[in-house]
Protein backbone atom coordinates (compact mmCIF):
# COMPACT_ATOMS: atom_id res chain seq x y z
CA UNK A 1 0.00 0.00 0.00
CA UNK A 2 1.17 3.64 -0.44
CA UNK A 3 2.11 5.09 2.76
CA UNK A 4 0.64 8.84 2.90
CA UNK A 5 3.38 9.98 4.79
CA UNK A 6 5.77 9.84 1.23
CA UNK A 7 3.66 12.48 0.18
CA UNK A 8 5.11 16.10 0.94
CA UNK A 9 3.28 19.31 1.13
CA UNK A 10 2.19 20.56 -2.13
CA UNK A 11 2.23 17.45 -4.17
CA UNK A 12 -0.96 16.19 -5.41
CA UNK A 13 -2.09 12.73 -4.19
CA UNK A 14 -2.64 9.83 -6.14
CA UNK A 15 -6.11 8.63 -7.62
CA UNK A 16 -5.86 4.91 -6.68
CA UNK A 17 -8.48 2.68 -7.40
CA UNK A 18 -8.84 -0.62 -5.86
CA UNK A 19 -7.74 -3.99 -7.49
CA UNK A 20 -11.16 -5.29 -9.25
CA UNK A 21 -10.02 -8.93 -8.14
CA UNK A 22 -7.03 -10.66 -6.84
CA UNK A 23 -4.75 -11.58 -10.05
CA UNK A 24 -5.36 -7.62 -11.17
CA UNK A 25 -3.39 -4.72 -9.88
CA UNK A 26 -4.02 -1.62 -7.78
CA UNK A 27 -4.07 1.23 -9.58
CA UNK A 28 -2.92 5.11 -9.13
CA UNK A 29 -3.22 7.70 -11.56
CA UNK A 30 -1.31 10.84 -11.28
CA UNK A 31 -1.30 14.25 -13.34
CA UNK A 32 1.57 13.52 -16.09
CA UNK A 33 3.81 16.21 -14.71
CA UNK A 34 3.82 15.82 -11.47
CA UNK A 35 6.83 14.96 -10.90
CA UNK A 36 7.61 14.55 -7.41
CA UNK A 37 4.09 12.43 -7.06
CA UNK A 38 5.77 10.25 -9.76
CA UNK A 39 9.16 9.64 -7.97
CA UNK A 40 7.17 8.92 -4.66
CA UNK A 41 5.24 5.73 -6.60
CA UNK A 42 8.02 4.62 -7.90
CA UNK A 43 9.80 4.60 -4.37
CA UNK A 44 6.92 2.94 -3.48
CA UNK A 45 7.35 0.21 -5.84
CA UNK A 46 4.89 1.09 -7.84
CA UNK A 47 4.87 0.28 -11.98
CA UNK A 48 4.93 2.84 -14.95
CA UNK A 49 2.22 1.67 -17.30
CA UNK A 50 1.32 4.50 -19.25
CA UNK A 51 -0.24 7.73 -20.29
CA UNK A 52 -3.66 8.07 -20.51
CA UNK A 53 -4.78 10.85 -22.83
CA UNK A 54 -9.01 11.98 -22.20
CA UNK A 55 -10.73 13.58 -25.29
CA UNK A 56 -14.03 16.31 -24.66
CA UNK A 57 -15.91 18.35 -27.32
CA UNK A 58 -19.00 20.45 -26.01
CA UNK A 59 -21.51 20.55 -28.74
CA UNK A 60 -23.74 23.80 -28.41
CA UNK A 61 -26.27 21.47 -31.01
CA UNK A 62 -26.95 17.61 -30.84
CA UNK A 63 -23.57 15.94 -31.67
CA UNK A 64 -23.65 12.99 -34.09
CA UNK A 65 -25.34 11.47 -36.78
CA UNK A 66 -27.68 8.73 -37.09
CA UNK A 67 -26.61 5.50 -39.43
CA UNK A 68 -29.16 2.84 -40.46
CA UNK A 69 -26.29 0.66 -40.36
CA UNK A 70 -25.61 0.89 -36.54
CA UNK A 71 -27.97 -1.43 -34.04
CA UNK A 72 -28.17 -1.77 -30.49
CA UNK A 73 -26.60 -5.31 -29.68
CA UNK A 74 -26.61 -7.91 -26.71
CA UNK A 75 -23.51 -7.92 -24.88
CA UNK A 76 -22.92 -11.83 -25.31
CA UNK A 77 -23.26 -11.36 -29.33
CA UNK A 78 -19.98 -9.20 -29.21
CA UNK A 79 -17.48 -11.25 -27.05
CA UNK A 80 -15.85 -12.81 -30.07
CA UNK A 81 -15.54 -9.79 -31.75
CA UNK A 82 -13.74 -8.59 -29.13
CA UNK A 83 -11.73 -10.98 -28.55
CA UNK A 84 -10.07 -10.48 -32.07
CA UNK A 85 -9.44 -7.40 -31.75
CA UNK A 86 -6.00 -6.18 -30.32
CA UNK A 87 -6.85 -4.08 -27.43
CA UNK A 88 -4.10 -1.82 -25.62
CA UNK A 89 -5.33 -1.35 -22.64
CA UNK A 90 -3.78 -1.11 -19.53
CA UNK A 91 -3.84 -4.84 -18.65
CA UNK A 92 -1.94 -5.78 -21.37
CA UNK A 93 0.39 -3.38 -20.94
CA UNK A 94 1.49 -4.73 -17.31
CA UNK A 95 3.54 -8.01 -17.53
CA UNK A 96 2.63 -8.71 -14.27
CA UNK A 97 -1.30 -9.40 -15.46
CA UNK A 98 -2.18 -12.65 -17.23
CA UNK A 99 -3.42 -12.57 -20.68
CA UNK A 100 -6.32 -14.87 -18.83
CA UNK A 101 -7.16 -11.85 -16.37
CA UNK A 102 -7.11 -9.40 -18.79
CA UNK A 103 -9.41 -11.01 -20.85
CA UNK A 104 -11.86 -12.07 -17.90
CA UNK A 105 -11.80 -8.35 -17.18
CA UNK A 106 -12.79 -7.31 -20.75
CA UNK A 107 -15.70 -9.72 -21.06
CA UNK A 108 -16.92 -8.41 -17.91
CA UNK A 109 -17.08 -4.76 -18.89
CA UNK A 110 -18.78 -5.75 -21.95
CA UNK A 111 -21.11 -8.21 -19.91
CA UNK A 112 -22.23 -5.55 -17.02
CA UNK A 113 -23.37 -2.99 -19.80
CA UNK A 114 -26.36 -4.50 -21.50
CA UNK A 115 -28.10 -1.31 -22.00
CA UNK A 116 -25.16 0.56 -24.03
CA UNK A 117 -23.57 -1.74 -26.34
CA UNK A 118 -23.69 -0.58 -30.29
CA UNK A 119 -23.08 -2.78 -33.30
CA UNK A 120 -22.24 -1.86 -37.02
CA UNK A 121 -21.98 -4.79 -39.74
CA UNK A 122 -20.95 -7.18 -37.19
CA UNK A 123 -17.17 -6.05 -36.93
CA UNK A 124 -16.99 -3.25 -34.95
CA UNK A 125 -18.95 -2.36 -31.54
CA UNK A 126 -19.36 0.22 -29.07
CA UNK A 127 -20.42 0.82 -25.24
CA UNK A 128 -21.18 4.36 -24.61
CA UNK A 129 -22.72 5.49 -21.17
CA UNK A 130 -23.60 9.14 -21.02
CA UNK A 131 -21.79 10.42 -23.87
CA UNK A 132 -18.46 8.86 -22.57
CA UNK A 133 -17.02 5.92 -25.31
CA UNK A 134 -16.01 3.15 -22.95
CA UNK A 135 -14.84 0.59 -25.17
CA UNK A 136 -14.80 1.22 -29.32
CA UNK A 137 -13.44 -1.73 -30.90
CA UNK A 138 -13.38 -2.63 -34.81
CA UNK A 139 -12.12 -6.18 -36.54
CA UNK A 140 -8.20 -5.54 -37.49
CA UNK A 141 -9.56 -6.38 -41.18
CA UNK A 142 -11.77 -3.62 -41.29
CA UNK A 143 -10.15 -0.80 -39.68
CA UNK A 144 -9.24 2.21 -41.41
CA UNK A 145 -13.02 2.02 -43.40
CA UNK A 146 -14.56 4.55 -41.46
CA UNK A 147 -16.42 1.68 -39.52
CA UNK A 148 -15.42 3.44 -36.07
CA UNK A 149 -16.16 7.04 -36.91
CA UNK A 150 -19.85 6.52 -38.05
CA UNK A 151 -20.41 4.00 -35.43
CA UNK A 152 -19.65 6.60 -32.67
CA UNK A 153 -21.57 9.30 -34.28
CA UNK A 154 -24.69 7.26 -34.00
CA UNK A 155 -23.77 5.97 -30.95
CA UNK A 156 -22.99 9.16 -29.33
CA UNK A 157 -26.11 10.83 -31.16
CA UNK A 158 -28.26 13.78 -29.17
CA UNK A 159 -25.19 14.83 -26.38
CA UNK A 160 -24.26 17.81 -25.85
CA UNK A 161 -20.70 16.89 -24.51
CA UNK A 162 -18.68 13.93 -25.61
CA UNK A 163 -15.63 11.83 -23.90
CA UNK A 164 -13.20 9.24 -24.46
CA UNK A 165 -9.84 8.30 -23.50
CA UNK A 166 -6.82 6.09 -24.89
CA UNK A 167 -3.11 5.64 -24.29
CA UNK A 168 -0.48 8.25 -26.04
CA UNK A 169 0.61 4.94 -28.11
CA UNK A 170 -2.84 4.41 -29.66
CA UNK A 171 -2.67 6.43 -32.82
CA UNK A 172 -5.48 4.74 -34.35
CA UNK A 173 -8.21 5.93 -31.22
CA UNK A 174 -6.39 9.10 -31.54
CA UNK A 175 -6.82 9.75 -35.08
CA UNK A 176 -10.77 8.25 -34.75
CA UNK A 177 -11.33 11.25 -31.03
CA UNK A 178 -9.81 14.02 -33.48
CA UNK A 179 -11.54 13.22 -36.25
CA UNK A 180 -14.74 13.70 -34.24
CA UNK A 181 -13.89 17.06 -32.99
CA UNK A 182 -13.03 15.99 -29.92
CA UNK A 183 -9.45 17.57 -28.11
CA UNK A 184 -7.32 16.35 -25.40
CA UNK A 185 -8.28 17.85 -22.11
CA UNK A 186 -5.78 16.12 -19.09
CA UNK A 187 -3.06 13.69 -19.53
CA UNK A 188 -2.18 11.24 -16.54
CA UNK A 189 0.50 9.34 -15.92
CA UNK A 190 -1.03 5.19 -14.61
CA UNK A 191 0.94 2.66 -12.54
CA UNK A 192 0.11 -0.52 -11.36
CA UNK A 193 1.19 -2.28 -7.98
C1 LIG B 1 -9.04 2.65 -32.81
C2 LIG B 1 -10.06 1.98 -33.70
C3 LIG B 1 -11.37 1.79 -32.93
C4 LIG B 1 -10.30 2.88 -34.92
O1 LIG B 1 -11.40 2.37 -35.66
P1 LIG B 1 -11.45 2.51 -37.27
O2 LIG B 1 -12.74 1.99 -37.75
O3 LIG B 1 -10.22 1.90 -37.83
O4 LIG B 1 -11.37 4.09 -37.43
P2 LIG B 1 -11.92 4.91 -38.72
O5 LIG B 1 -11.69 4.08 -39.96
O6 LIG B 1 -13.32 5.38 -38.45
O7 LIG B 1 -10.90 6.12 -38.78
C5 LIG B 1 -11.02 7.34 -38.06
C6 LIG B 1 -9.74 8.13 -38.31
O8 LIG B 1 -8.66 7.48 -37.64
C7 LIG B 1 -7.61 7.15 -38.57
N1 LIG B 1 -6.99 5.89 -38.14
C8 LIG B 1 -7.63 4.70 -37.92
N2 LIG B 1 -6.72 3.78 -37.52
C9 LIG B 1 -5.52 4.40 -37.52
C10 LIG B 1 -4.19 4.00 -37.17
N3 LIG B 1 -3.92 2.74 -36.78
N4 LIG B 1 -3.19 4.91 -37.25
C11 LIG B 1 -3.44 6.19 -37.61
N5 LIG B 1 -4.69 6.65 -37.94
C12 LIG B 1 -5.69 5.76 -37.89
C13 LIG B 1 -8.31 7.05 -39.91
O9 LIG B 1 -7.40 7.25 -40.97
C14 LIG B 1 -9.30 8.17 -39.78
O10 LIG B 1 -8.61 9.40 -39.95
P3 LIG B 1 -9.13 10.56 -40.94
O11 LIG B 1 -10.23 11.24 -40.20
O12 LIG B 1 -7.95 11.42 -41.12
O13 LIG B 1 -9.60 9.86 -42.18
C15 LIG B 1 -9.56 0.59 -34.20
O14 LIG B 1 -8.32 0.76 -34.85
C16 LIG B 1 -9.39 -0.45 -33.09
O15 LIG B 1 -10.30 -1.21 -32.82
N6 LIG B 1 -8.20 -0.50 -32.43
C17 LIG B 1 -7.92 -1.52 -31.39
C18 LIG B 1 -8.75 -1.33 -30.14
C19 LIG B 1 -8.53 0.05 -29.53
O16 LIG B 1 -7.39 0.49 -29.37
N7 LIG B 1 -9.65 0.72 -29.16
C20 LIG B 1 -9.60 2.07 -28.62
C21 LIG B 1 -9.28 2.12 -27.16
S1 LIG B 1 -10.71 1.89 -26.13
Amino acid sequence: MVRLSEWEEGMEPPMITERESDDLPECAVVPEHDFPTRDALVREGWRYIGTRITYEKRCLWKFGRRSRLVRQAQPGEVLSLAEQIPWGGRYWRDPEVSDDAAWRQLRHSIISTPDDVYMLKNAAFAIIVFGIVCLVGVHPAASGLGLGRTLLKHALYGENRIKAGTYADNKGARRLYESLGMRPNETRAVYHK
